[in-house]
């Protein structure tokens, strides 16, 4: 007669949890799971929806060939332990509204998530993709009081994903063979820097004239409300995925990789107290180190816009926490 094995057949397994299963929160948990990472749990406060889609992911495990668990909850306790805490839960953007707009909404919302998990994984590294995503990511990394190493924002690989895909279509060239990096906040003064995108190593400004690069750019920067415009209900969520599976992946992997990322910053660049994306290395430690480039004087400049900006907005989301108390 045929017994069941009495222990897991794998011994070990990392754990990843996702909270918010939305389009984006939903499409990163299928990307962790069948890129063979880790189990994850998806956690939501809509009961029955994080089981259902759970349960659906599960059942597509045989022919996706792999063996992670996916488990949907709305209950905090089931995610202890974990190694990373992606949160995504808030809302999404509305045809003409900027990300933001969303402060009011998703404030509140990001900081009981992440004082939540952190409760639960006290040596969970945290990443934050809730619009507007730099504040959400100073707003949350406050509310746990983590070491800036272990609390970051998902924007910068994204925004790069979207320059890198426009500069291939462009050129008629394989994506892949494209790279750049887009720095600042994940906002309208986002600062992709065309200086250091390349193909193969050649320089893009070789390849194009400065209007193509700069109408390239400009896409780029409203590449999130391009996608918004078009679907009218909720935005992208298949790169935004993509962009935050690769930051897991580093960190699990220990990979090590350089990517644009929204960190705390302490005097980088000239810049204090505010998160905005600049280039770390991620490694399972979470953020390895800080890279400082040597920027123009106009790149400098434009992050520092980004910088107030994002800065601004952190004090417009603090006062409307205090007045909520
Ligand atoms: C976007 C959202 C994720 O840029 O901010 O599509």
């Amino acid at each position: 007669m045929y017994t069941s094995p009495s222990s897991p057949i794998l011994c070990y397994s990392p754990r990843v949890t996702v909270i918010g299963a939305g389009r984006v929160g939903s499409t990163l948990a299928q990307r962790i799971a069948e890129k063979n990472l880790a189990d994850v749990v998806l956690l939501d406060i809509v009961q029955g929806m994080p089981q259902g889609l759970a349960l659906d992911l599960m059942e597509a495990r045989g022919i996706e060939l792999h063996n992670r668990k996916i488990i949907g909850t709305n209950d905090y306790a089931d995610t202890t332990g974990s190694e990373i805490v992606v949160i995504t839960a808030g809302f999404p953007r509305k045809p003409g509204m900027s990300r933001d707009d969303l402060l009011r909404t998703n404030a509140k919302i990001v900081v009981e998530a992440a004082k939540n998990a952190i409760a639960h994984s006290p040596n969970a590294i945290i990443i934050v993709v809730t619009n507007p995503l730099d504040v959400m990511t100073y707003l949350a990394w406050q509310a746990t009081e983590l070491p800036r190493d272990r609390i970051m924002g998902m924007a910068g690989v994204l925004d790069s994903a979207r320059f890198e895909t426009f500069i291939a279509m462009e050129l008629g060239v394989l994506p892949r063979d494209v790279k750049a990096m887009v720095l600042g906040s994940h906002g309208d003064l986002m600062v992709p820097l065309p200086r250091f995108a390349t193909v193969n190593g050649i320089p893009v400004t070789e390849l194009l004239e400065t209007d193509t690069i700069e109408r390239l750019v400009e896409r780029t920067r409203n590449g999130g409300a391009e996608i918004v415009e078009l679907m009218q209900t909720g935005g992208a969520f298949f790169a935004p995925a993509s962009a935050t599976c690769v930051m897991v992946e580093s960190i699990l992997l220990n990979q090590s990789r350089l990517l644009p990322v929204a960190t705390y910053l302490r005097g980088e660049y000239g810049l204090e107290d505010v998160v905005i994306g600049v280039p770390c290395r991620l490694g399972c430690g979470g953020i390895e180190c800080v890279l400082e480039l040597s920027l123009s004087d106009e790149e400098r400049a434009a992050l520092q816009a980004s910088a107030k900006s994002v800065r601004q907005n952190i004090d417009r989301a603090q006062e409307i926490l205090m007045a909520a108390k």
